[in-house]
Protein backbone atom coordinates (compact mmCIF):
# COMPACT_ATOMS: atom_id res chain seq x y z
CA UNK A 1 0.00 0.00 0.00
CA UNK A 2 1.70 3.32 -0.73
CA UNK A 3 2.34 5.47 1.41
CA UNK A 4 -0.48 8.40 2.70
CA UNK A 5 0.47 12.17 1.71
CA UNK A 6 0.41 14.81 3.79
CA UNK A 7 0.78 18.57 3.19
CA UNK A 8 1.07 20.92 5.89
CA UNK A 9 0.06 24.73 4.53
CA UNK A 10 2.56 26.93 6.77
CA UNK A 11 5.57 26.19 7.94
CA UNK A 12 5.79 28.06 10.66
CA UNK A 13 6.09 27.11 14.52
CA UNK A 14 2.76 24.72 14.30
CA UNK A 15 3.96 23.43 10.52
CA UNK A 16 7.22 22.59 12.10
CA UNK A 17 5.78 20.46 15.23
CA UNK A 18 3.06 18.75 12.91
CA UNK A 19 5.23 17.50 10.47
CA UNK A 20 7.41 16.32 13.32
CA UNK A 21 4.75 14.17 14.63
CA UNK A 22 2.99 13.45 12.05
CA UNK A 23 6.20 11.51 10.89
CA UNK A 24 7.02 10.14 14.15
CA UNK A 25 3.63 8.23 14.16
CA UNK A 26 4.28 7.24 10.57
CA UNK A 27 1.45 8.36 9.32
CA UNK A 28 2.66 8.83 5.84
CA UNK A 29 5.29 11.63 3.60
CA UNK A 30 5.41 15.05 5.07
CA UNK A 31 5.29 18.06 2.46
CA UNK A 32 5.41 21.08 4.42
CA UNK A 33 4.65 24.29 1.99
CA UNK A 34 5.59 28.06 2.62
CA UNK A 35 5.15 31.63 0.86
CA UNK A 36 8.58 32.14 -0.98
CA UNK A 37 9.85 34.43 1.57
CA UNK A 38 10.07 31.25 4.10
CA UNK A 39 11.62 29.07 1.52
CA UNK A 40 14.03 27.98 3.64
CA UNK A 41 12.22 27.29 6.43
CA UNK A 42 10.39 24.86 5.25
CA UNK A 43 12.87 22.99 3.49
CA UNK A 44 15.39 23.57 6.44
CA UNK A 45 12.17 21.97 8.72
CA UNK A 46 11.93 18.61 6.29
CA UNK A 47 15.70 17.80 6.17
CA UNK A 48 15.85 18.49 10.14
CA UNK A 49 13.44 15.73 10.66
CA UNK A 50 14.66 13.66 7.89
CA UNK A 51 17.69 13.45 10.00
CA UNK A 52 16.18 12.51 13.44
CA UNK A 53 13.64 9.72 11.60
CA UNK A 54 16.98 7.00 11.92
CA UNK A 55 17.75 7.70 15.87
CA UNK A 56 13.99 7.65 16.68
CA UNK A 57 13.29 4.68 13.81
CA UNK A 58 11.01 6.09 11.80
CA UNK A 59 10.07 6.06 7.86
CA UNK A 60 8.79 9.05 6.11
CA UNK A 61 10.13 11.19 3.30
CA UNK A 62 10.01 14.87 4.11
CA UNK A 63 10.11 17.84 1.80
CA UNK A 64 9.82 21.32 1.84
CA UNK A 65 8.39 23.77 -1.00
CA UNK A 66 6.85 27.05 -2.32
CA UNK A 67 5.10 25.44 -5.09
CA UNK A 68 1.45 23.68 -4.57
CA UNK A 69 2.29 21.13 -7.18
CA UNK A 70 4.54 19.51 -5.00
CA UNK A 71 1.35 19.32 -2.43
CA UNK A 72 -0.97 17.36 -5.26
CA UNK A 73 -2.65 14.91 -4.69
CA UNK A 74 -2.13 15.14 -0.85
CA UNK A 75 -4.69 12.47 1.73
CA UNK A 76 -4.75 15.00 4.43
CA UNK A 77 -3.94 18.90 4.28
CA UNK A 78 -3.26 20.86 7.70
CA UNK A 79 -3.39 24.62 7.63
CA UNK A 80 -1.90 27.02 9.42
CA UNK A 81 -1.08 29.34 7.23
CA UNK A 82 -1.52 32.91 8.82
CA UNK A 83 0.19 35.52 11.48
CA UNK A 84 -0.51 34.39 14.87
CA UNK A 85 -1.17 36.28 18.02
CA UNK A 86 0.81 38.46 19.91
CA UNK A 87 0.21 40.04 23.34
CA UNK A 88 -2.89 42.21 23.86
CA UNK A 89 -4.17 41.23 20.37
CA UNK A 90 -8.00 38.74 20.26
CA UNK A 91 -8.19 35.79 17.92
CA UNK A 92 -10.28 38.19 15.73
CA UNK A 93 -7.60 40.73 15.07
CA UNK A 94 -5.99 38.30 13.14
CA UNK A 95 -9.01 38.03 10.71
CA UNK A 96 -8.36 40.83 8.13
CA UNK A 97 -4.87 39.77 7.58
CA UNK A 98 -5.51 35.65 7.81
CA UNK A 99 -8.84 35.88 5.73
CA UNK A 100 -6.47 37.13 2.40
CA UNK A 101 -4.11 33.89 3.39
CA UNK A 102 -6.85 31.51 3.80
CA UNK A 103 -8.03 32.77 0.51
CA UNK A 104 -5.23 32.24 -1.66
CA UNK A 105 -4.58 28.72 0.55
CA UNK A 106 -8.18 27.88 -0.73
CA UNK A 107 -8.17 28.77 -4.11
CA UNK A 108 -4.82 26.62 -4.65
CA UNK A 109 -6.22 23.64 -2.41
CA UNK A 110 -8.91 23.50 -4.38
CA UNK A 111 -7.21 22.57 -7.49
CA UNK A 112 -4.76 20.93 -6.12
CA UNK A 113 -6.28 18.76 -3.64
CA UNK A 114 -9.64 18.15 -3.84
CA UNK A 115 -10.21 15.20 -2.06
CA UNK A 116 -7.80 15.96 0.56
CA UNK A 117 -9.31 15.69 4.51
CA UNK A 118 -8.64 19.38 5.37
CA UNK A 119 -8.01 20.76 8.99
CA UNK A 120 -8.11 24.32 9.58
CA UNK A 121 -5.81 25.81 12.89
CA UNK A 122 -5.47 28.80 11.29
CA UNK A 123 -7.09 32.04 13.61
CA UNK A 124 -9.87 32.43 13.75
CA UNK A 125 -10.59 29.34 13.74
CA UNK A 126 -14.40 29.28 13.44
CA UNK A 127 -14.22 31.87 10.58
CA UNK A 128 -11.23 30.63 8.71
CA UNK A 129 -12.91 27.10 8.30
CA UNK A 130 -16.21 28.57 7.62
CA UNK A 131 -14.03 30.68 4.45
CA UNK A 132 -12.40 27.78 3.48
CA UNK A 133 -15.23 25.57 3.11
CA UNK A 134 -17.54 28.42 1.08
CA UNK A 135 -14.06 28.99 -0.88
CA UNK A 136 -13.23 25.25 -1.87
CA UNK A 137 -17.14 24.42 -2.09
CA UNK A 138 -15.93 21.01 -0.76
CA UNK A 139 -18.33 18.92 1.15
CA UNK A 140 -18.51 19.04 4.92
CA UNK A 141 -17.35 16.00 6.10
CA UNK A 142 -13.96 17.47 4.40
CA UNK A 143 -13.30 20.13 5.70
CA UNK A 144 -13.01 20.46 9.72
CA UNK A 145 -11.81 22.80 12.54
CA UNK A 146 -9.03 22.27 15.16
CA UNK A 147 -9.90 24.03 18.38
CA UNK A 148 -12.06 21.36 20.86
CA UNK A 149 -9.15 18.70 20.92
CA UNK A 150 -6.87 21.69 22.21
CA UNK A 151 -9.40 23.75 24.47
CA UNK A 152 -10.86 20.05 25.87
CA UNK A 153 -6.77 18.67 26.47
CA UNK A 154 -6.30 21.98 28.44
CA UNK A 155 -9.11 21.83 30.53
CA UNK A 156 -8.14 18.30 31.05
CA UNK A 157 -4.90 19.26 32.02
CA UNK A 158 -5.70 21.66 34.65
CA UNK A 159 -8.25 19.12 35.91
CA UNK A 160 -5.10 16.49 36.50
CA UNK A 161 -2.95 18.93 37.55
CA UNK A 162 -5.53 20.40 40.52
CA UNK A 163 -6.75 16.97 41.74
CA UNK A 164 -2.75 15.40 41.03
CA UNK A 165 -4.10 12.49 38.87
CA UNK A 166 -3.03 11.17 35.64
CA UNK A 167 -4.44 12.85 32.90
CA UNK A 168 -5.48 9.62 30.69
CA UNK A 169 -7.64 9.69 33.16
CA UNK A 170 -9.52 12.75 32.88
CA UNK A 171 -12.01 12.99 30.31
CA UNK A 172 -13.57 16.28 29.21
CA UNK A 173 -14.61 18.18 26.86
CA UNK A 174 -15.55 21.70 25.32
CA UNK A 175 -18.20 23.11 23.43
CA UNK A 176 -18.89 26.09 20.82
CA UNK A 177 -16.49 28.90 19.26
CA UNK A 178 -12.42 29.02 19.52
CA UNK A 179 -12.68 32.14 21.45
CA UNK A 180 -12.94 32.90 25.25
CA UNK A 181 -16.71 32.61 25.59
CA UNK A 182 -16.14 28.79 24.37
CA UNK A 183 -18.04 26.12 26.68
CA UNK A 184 -16.16 23.63 28.67
CA UNK A 185 -18.90 21.37 29.46
CA UNK A 186 -18.20 20.77 33.62
CA UNK A 187 -21.30 18.57 33.72
CA UNK A 188 -19.38 16.01 30.93
CA UNK A 189 -16.33 15.98 32.99
CA UNK A 190 -15.22 13.14 35.09
CA UNK A 191 -12.46 11.59 37.00
CA UNK A 192 -11.74 7.93 35.90
CA UNK A 193 -15.63 7.92 35.75
CA UNK A 194 -16.24 10.17 38.51
CA UNK A 195 -18.31 13.16 38.21
CA UNK A 196 -15.77 16.28 38.56
CA UNK A 197 -18.04 17.67 40.64
CA UNK A 198 -18.12 15.14 43.09
CA UNK A 199 -14.35 15.79 43.07
CA UNK A 200 -13.72 19.33 43.78
CA UNK A 201 -15.70 22.56 44.97
CA UNK A 202 -17.16 24.78 43.35
CA UNK A 203 -15.16 27.54 43.13
CA UNK A 204 -12.33 25.48 41.84
CA UNK A 205 -14.01 24.12 38.82
CA UNK A 206 -15.35 27.69 37.93
CA UNK A 207 -11.72 28.72 37.96
CA UNK A 208 -10.77 25.80 35.81
CA UNK A 209 -12.96 26.78 33.46
CA UNK A 210 -11.85 30.71 33.48
CA UNK A 211 -8.44 29.32 32.44
CA UNK A 212 -9.53 26.92 29.89
CA UNK A 213 -11.03 30.14 28.05
CA UNK A 214 -8.34 32.07 28.71
CA UNK A 215 -5.52 29.60 28.01
CA UNK A 216 -4.52 30.53 24.61
CA UNK A 217 -3.41 34.06 25.71
CA UNK A 218 -1.79 32.86 28.36
CA UNK A 219 0.73 31.31 26.65
CA UNK A 220 0.67 34.14 23.79
CA UNK A 221 1.54 36.53 27.31
CA UNK A 222 4.16 34.01 27.93
CA UNK A 223 5.27 33.86 24.52
CA UNK A 224 5.52 37.45 23.66
CA UNK A 225 6.37 36.45 19.80
CA UNK A 226 3.21 34.09 19.29
CA UNK A 227 0.80 32.11 20.30
CA UNK A 228 0.93 28.07 21.37
CA UNK A 229 2.60 25.05 19.34
CA UNK A 230 3.12 21.99 21.00
CA UNK A 231 -0.74 21.21 22.06
CA UNK A 232 -1.88 22.62 19.40
CA UNK A 233 0.25 20.69 16.53
CA UNK A 234 -0.79 17.42 18.60
CA UNK A 235 -4.32 18.05 18.42
CA UNK A 236 -4.48 18.54 14.47
CA UNK A 237 -2.47 15.46 14.47
CA UNK A 238 -4.85 13.14 16.48
CA UNK A 239 -7.88 14.34 14.18
CA UNK A 240 -5.78 13.31 10.65
CA UNK A 241 -4.92 10.12 12.51
CA UNK A 242 -8.41 9.07 13.19
CA UNK A 243 -8.99 10.11 9.62
CA UNK A 244 -6.00 7.94 8.39
CA UNK A 245 -6.61 5.02 10.32
CA UNK A 246 -10.42 5.28 10.33
CA UNK A 247 -10.13 4.99 14.18
CA UNK A 248 -13.77 6.61 14.12
CA UNK A 249 -12.26 8.68 17.51
CA UNK A 250 -14.92 11.17 18.94
CA UNK A 251 -13.65 14.41 19.09
CA UNK A 252 -14.64 17.79 19.38
CA UNK A 253 -13.88 19.71 16.47
CA UNK A 254 -15.24 22.56 14.34
CA UNK A 255 -18.01 20.94 12.04
CA UNK A 256 -20.08 22.55 9.52
CA UNK A 257 -23.83 22.22 11.01
CA UNK A 258 -27.05 22.52 8.88
CA UNK A 259 -29.46 22.01 12.05
CA UNK A 260 -27.86 19.79 14.81
CA UNK A 261 -27.81 22.19 17.97
CA UNK A 262 -30.77 24.14 16.24
CA UNK A 263 -27.62 25.48 14.32
CA UNK A 264 -27.29 26.14 10.41
CA UNK A 265 -24.84 27.02 7.85
CA UNK A 266 -22.02 27.74 10.54
CA UNK A 267 -18.37 25.84 12.03
CA UNK A 268 -18.88 25.45 15.84
CA UNK A 269 -17.44 23.38 17.76
CA UNK A 270 -19.37 19.96 18.27
CA UNK A 271 -18.40 16.51 19.41
CA UNK A 272 -17.60 14.34 15.98
CA UNK A 273 -16.95 10.86 14.70
CA UNK A 274 -13.60 11.27 12.53
CA UNK A 275 -12.99 7.97 10.53
CA UNK A 276 -12.32 7.52 6.69
CA UNK A 277 -15.16 9.22 5.72
CA UNK A 278 -13.79 12.54 6.96
CA UNK A 279 -16.84 14.04 9.51
CA UNK A 280 -18.90 10.98 9.63
CA UNK A 281 -21.51 12.43 12.22
CA UNK A 282 -22.22 14.85 14.73
CA UNK A 283 -22.92 13.97 18.15
CA UNK A 284 -25.18 15.92 19.89
CA UNK A 285 -25.43 16.61 23.93
CA UNK A 286 -28.55 17.28 25.87
CA UNK A 287 -27.84 20.90 27.47
CA UNK A 288 -29.16 22.33 30.56
CA UNK A 289 -30.69 25.69 30.13
CA UNK A 290 -27.37 27.13 31.53
CA UNK A 291 -25.28 25.61 29.14
CA UNK A 292 -27.31 26.72 26.07
CA UNK A 293 -27.41 30.22 26.99
CA UNK A 294 -23.57 29.77 26.90
CA UNK A 295 -23.92 28.05 23.57
CA UNK A 296 -25.80 31.12 22.44
CA UNK A 297 -23.27 33.34 23.47
CA UNK A 298 -20.14 31.84 21.73
CA UNK A 299 -22.41 31.35 18.85
CA UNK A 300 -23.01 34.80 18.96
CA UNK A 301 -19.44 35.50 18.22
CA UNK A 302 -18.66 33.30 15.83
CA UNK A 303 -21.52 34.45 13.70
CA UNK A 304 -20.00 38.00 13.88
CA UNK A 305 -16.29 36.49 12.53
CA UNK A 306 -17.42 34.76 10.21
CA UNK A 307 -20.03 37.85 8.64
CA UNK A 308 -16.28 39.76 8.61
CA UNK A 309 -15.16 37.45 6.28
CA UNK A 310 -17.61 39.03 3.70
CA UNK A 311 -17.78 35.83 2.37
P1 LIG B 1 3.81 31.08 12.47
O1 LIG B 1 3.89 32.54 12.20
O2 LIG B 1 4.94 30.43 13.17
O3 LIG B 1 3.57 30.29 11.10
C1 LIG B 1 2.66 30.69 10.13
C2 LIG B 1 3.25 30.41 8.78
O4 LIG B 1 2.29 30.74 7.77
C3 LIG B 1 4.50 31.24 8.49
O5 LIG B 1 5.60 30.38 8.23
C4 LIG B 1 4.12 32.04 7.26
O6 LIG B 1 5.18 32.29 6.35
C5 LIG B 1 3.05 31.14 6.66
N1 LIG B 1 2.23 31.82 5.65
C6 LIG B 1 1.87 33.12 5.60
N2 LIG B 1 1.15 33.36 4.48
C7 LIG B 1 1.05 32.18 3.83
C8 LIG B 1 0.45 31.78 2.63
N3 LIG B 1 -0.21 32.66 1.86
N4 LIG B 1 0.56 30.51 2.24
C9 LIG B 1 1.23 29.60 3.02
N5 LIG B 1 1.82 29.92 4.16
C10 LIG B 1 1.74 31.20 4.56
O7 LIG B 1 2.44 30.84 13.27
P2 LIG B 1 1.98 29.52 14.06
O8 LIG B 1 2.35 29.65 15.48
O9 LIG B 1 2.42 28.34 13.29
O10 LIG B 1 0.38 29.68 13.99
C11 LIG B 1 -0.27 29.58 12.73
C12 LIG B 1 -1.75 29.93 12.85
O11 LIG B 1 -2.41 28.97 13.68
C13 LIG B 1 -2.04 31.29 13.50
O12 LIG B 1 -3.10 31.93 12.82
C14 LIG B 1 -2.46 30.92 14.92
O13 LIG B 1 -3.28 31.89 15.50
C15 LIG B 1 -3.20 29.65 14.64
N6 LIG B 1 -3.37 28.78 15.81
C16 LIG B 1 -4.59 28.18 15.97
C17 LIG B 1 -4.83 27.33 17.01
C18 LIG B 1 -6.16 26.67 17.16
O14 LIG B 1 -6.44 26.11 18.23
N7 LIG B 1 -7.01 26.68 16.15
C19 LIG B 1 -3.79 27.04 18.02
C20 LIG B 1 -2.53 27.69 17.74
C21 LIG B 1 -2.34 28.54 16.67
C1 LIG C 1 -4.53 28.97 21.14
O1 LIG C 1 -5.62 28.77 21.68
C2 LIG C 1 -3.71 30.78 19.72
O2 LIG C 1 -5.75 29.74 19.25
C3 LIG C 1 -4.50 29.57 19.78
O3 LIG C 1 -3.45 28.73 21.69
Amino acid sequence: MARKKIALIGAGQLGGNLALLAAEKELGDVVLFDIPAAEGMAKGKALDIAQLLPVDGFDARLSGTTSYDDVAGADVCIITAGIPRKPGMSREDLLGTNVKIITEVATNLKRTCPTAFCIVVSNPLDAMVYAFKKLTGFPKQQVVGMAGVLDSARFRAFVAMELHVSVEDVQAFVLGGHGDDMVPLTRCCSVGGIPVTELLPKDRIDAIVERTRKAGGELVALYKTGSAYYAPAAAAVSMAESYLRDKKRVLPCAAYLEGEYGIHGYYFGVPVVIGAGGVERVLEVKLSDEDRALVLKSLESVKKTAAETKL
